[in-house]
């Protein structure tokens, strides 16, 4: 077979790969090559928009090492991670909904006790959290691992600063306690953008977008039979609710975080200055085995 031109080409390669040995491996590139061949046949490039295309995917993936994922924060900017998200995790009633991952977490969080202040040498307003973890139906999950990670009063994660703070500060890792519970504090995050200094960055710009995400606590929730959790709680009021740069809100994940005069909290410390508490409880669903076990 030769001389494709614009109306056979695309058959011609779906004609090649129809031996492929793995299903899935058939699917997919069926699909990719019928997709891609859809969209350039829609938008129609000259050559120097193809090849602006091609340095485009070059620069991101050289701006990619093992600090800094371009192609993860392109698939978040495109609404492509929440769209993987939306699709692998639906939500049963009682289940907390899920949102983006995002590139600041880190395995090895430091483990700490219920009621640890993780602010480390970080300033802000004081910021009290308290949560439990339970079943989609209310029963308390003893000894959950809670990992907490959030951005400083400017916007910026200890990874982005650990020349300045030296090490880890607004995350850890916690365990519920026999009524499910945790507790920590910290320090009330802000809204940030994401990393703009690269193509994602020049995308936004072209695209008449801004960077930002609105503030929010990352969780990372997991107890044994259960689904892993990964979401956020939101910073109800903030600006940027209904533009978030990746797409990750949902109602359901917004809370007050609401402002408390100086005085004795409700974990019974003392705070000498205004603080906030966020209170939010978390609902895992069970793995699938088990739940068709239960
Ligand atoms: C974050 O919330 O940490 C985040 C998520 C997606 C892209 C960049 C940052
Ligand atoms: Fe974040």
């Amino acid at each position: 077979m030769r001389n494709f031109n614009e109306t056979t080409i695309t058959d011609a390669v779906l004609e090649r790969i129809k031996d492929a040995g793995d299903p899935r491996i058939k699917q997919v590139s069926e699909a990719l090559v019928r997709h891609l061949h859809a969209f350039v046949r829609e938008i129609r490039p000259t050559q120097k928009e193809w090849e602006f295309g091609i340095d485009f995917l070059t620069r991101t993936g050289h701006m990619c090492d093992d600090k800094r994922q371009e192609f993860i924060l392109l698939s978040d900017t495109l609404g492509v991670s929440m769209l993987v998200d939306a699709i692998n995790h639906p939500v049963p009633e009682g289940a907390t909904e899920t949102t983006v991952l995002g590139p600041f977490f880190v395995q090895a969080a430091p483990e700490k006790d219920s009621g640890a202040d993780i602010s480390g040498p970080m300033e802000g307003d004081p910021m009290l959290v308290t949560g439990s973890v339970s079943t989609v139906d209310g029963k308390p999950l003893v000894g959950a691992i809670v990992d907490v990670w959030h951005s400083d009063d400017d916007g910026y994660y200890d990874v982005q600063q650990l020349d300045q703070i030296g090490d880890l500060a607004m995350r850890a890792r916690f365990h519920t306690d026999a009524n499910g519970k945790f507790h920590f504090w910290s320090i009330k995050p802000a809204a940030y953008p994401v990393p703009h200094d690269g193509p994602v960055g020049e995308m936004l710009e072209a695209q008449g977008r801004h960077p930002w995400r609105p503030a929010h606590v990352h969780f990372m929730i997991s107890a044994p039979g259960f689904e892993q959790l990964v979401t956020h709680v939101f910073v109800a009021g903030d600006q940027y609710l209904d533009s978030d740069v990746v797409f990750g809100v949902k109602d359901s994940l917004i809370r007050e975080f609401a402002r408390h005069p100086a005085g004795r909290a409700p974990d019974g410390r003392m705070v000498d200055t205004e603080y906030f508490h966020l209170n939010y409880d978390f609902g895992l669903k069970q793995v699938a085995s088990n739940a068709r076990a239960a």
